[in-house]
């Protein structure tokens, strides 16, 4: 079925429905297999040759899985998905597809704590140097682009911060340089706050276990694949040329548009193994079909939350993308739906010894590091993601000591607020 003009809400629920119609159940069904039955030999070495599609092992594919991708893949009109393990994974997966010893990407300043970690740490063991941009306007990209770079890579709204840069800008350097641009999409819910591929994205990833599961019950990751980047353009030898591990077959003329996400299949998961079990795609599935009708919900007690904290005298400053005295809040409003966030950031007063007494007061909201979770999660960056980091990384990453990220959840948001209070005040606020 064409899913392209139904609506998202639609989306959410029907695609991949009918990904395996044998037996003509409503819900799709889970296959706990690790391996499938071949019909021949020849067509076992069709399979693994690439030349026939089917499935051949549950770390390269599985149908349960591959339903769920093909709901993704409808969620952002991309021509494929690729479901892995977690959002680190999906990262991971999707920059060496590109880049190897010697490249080099360009990324935001505004990362998530385990992306930098990845980026400034183990790709460098790699030999991938990552270029960090050293402010938020698309000429610090453009700066920092040569003729290693592989890839340029932004957050649509930084973690925790709430950055929201400006994603078309940055798509059009990266155009320029006829660089893909990878955008973590995460804070955009699946493609329904915001949707990169609408702004130059040629590659998404998403971390599922935030609020494509919504529940906080699994991990995972998604690529997907914009499937408009054109791969014959001379800089990507490892898509358009001889693959070594398939016999010389060149994935750009055998996959056409979507070769990359192949790749990260057929390269990325076969390699490193990092595939989701059939069953957390299964509640990925789940979870999708009530996606939008969270986020709303999400974004409206978010806006309650903020306005809350922002008349309160226990507060320093809140940030939330949805004030107009926000720096990003034209931006918000010209890439996120509602121009808006289920997430603000709030500084108490005080200092870092009764913000961590504030959140071992709260009784409703959960002391995690969790965003898009059915439950309000409060997040204290200084002493849990940003840990690892050096002072004047945490600074510039803009973590401060009495920093917390709130990411609100499905409750009452009355009874949210009422928590809040009773916490301010044991924590002596
Ligand atoms: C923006 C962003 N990207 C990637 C990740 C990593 O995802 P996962 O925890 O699923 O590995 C996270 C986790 O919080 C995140 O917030």
């Amino acid at each position: 079925m064409d899913y392209s003009k139904l609506g998202f809400q639609t989306r959410q629920i029907h695609a991949g429905l009918d990904h395996t119609p044998a037996t003509g159940a409503r819900g799709v069904a889970i296959y706990p297999t690790a391996a499938y039955r071949f019909k021949s030999c020849e067509y076992a070495a069709n399979l693994f040759n690439l030349t026939e599609p089917g499935n051949i092992y549950t770390r390269l594919q599985n149908p349960t899985s591959s339903a769920y991708e093909e709901r993704i893949a409808a969620l952002y009109g991309g021509v494929g998905a690729l479901a892995v393990a977690s959002g680190m994974s999906a990262i991971l997966i999707a920059v060496t597809a590109l880049a190897a010893e010697g490249d080099n990407i360009v990324a935001s300043p505004y990362l998530y704590g385990g992306t930098y970690n990845q980026f400034r740490h183990s790709l460098r063991r790699l030999g991938i140097e990552v270029r960090i941009a050293a402010g938020e306007a698309p000429e610090e990209f453009d700066k920092l682009v040569d003729g290693r770079t592989k890839a340029i890579f932004l957050e649509s709204m930084g973690n925790p911060t709430c950055a929201v840069l400006d994603i078309e800008g940055i798509g059009n350097v990266a155009k320029k340089h006829q660089v893909p641009f990878i955008v973590d999409n995460t804070f955009g819910a699946g493609g329904y706050l915001c949707n990169p591929f609408e702004w130059g994205a040629n590659i998404v990833v998403d971390s599922a276990t935030k609020w494509i599961n919504g529940h906080g019950t699994a991990m995972g990751g998604i690529i997907v694949d914009g499937g408009n980047f054109d791969w014959g353009c001379g800089r990507f030898p490892n898509v358009d040329g001889p693959s070594d591990g398939y016999h010389g077959l060149n994935l750009w003329e055998t996959f056409g548009p979507a070769a990359f996400i192949a790749k990260c299949r057929v390269d990325g998961l076969r390699d490193f193994g990092c595939c989701p079990s059939p069953f957390d795609s299964y509640l990925m599935m789940l979870g999708l079909e009530t996606l939008s009708l969270r986020v709303r919900h999400e974004v409206e007690s978010t806006r309650r939350l903020a306005e809350f904290l922002r008349s309160s005298q226990k507060v320093k400053r809140v940030s939330w993308v949805g004030f107009d005295d926000s720096p990003y809040f034209g931006n918000a409003r010209k890439y996120f739906r509602f121009g808006s966030s289920a997430v603000l950031t709030a500084e108490l007063q005080g200092d870092v010894e009764t913000t961590a007494r504030f959140v071992e007061a709260l009784q409703l909201a959960a002391h995690m590091t969790m965003i898009g979770d059915s439950i309000t999660v409060v997040t204290h960056p200084a002493s849990t993601t940003h840990k690892q980091l050096s002072e004047a990384d945490m600074e510039a990453a803009g973590v401060t000591p009495t920093l917390l990220r709130i990411s609100l959840g499905l409750e009452d948001v009355e009874d949210i607020i009422a928590d809040f209070e009773q916490a301010f005040a044991a924590a002596g606020l």
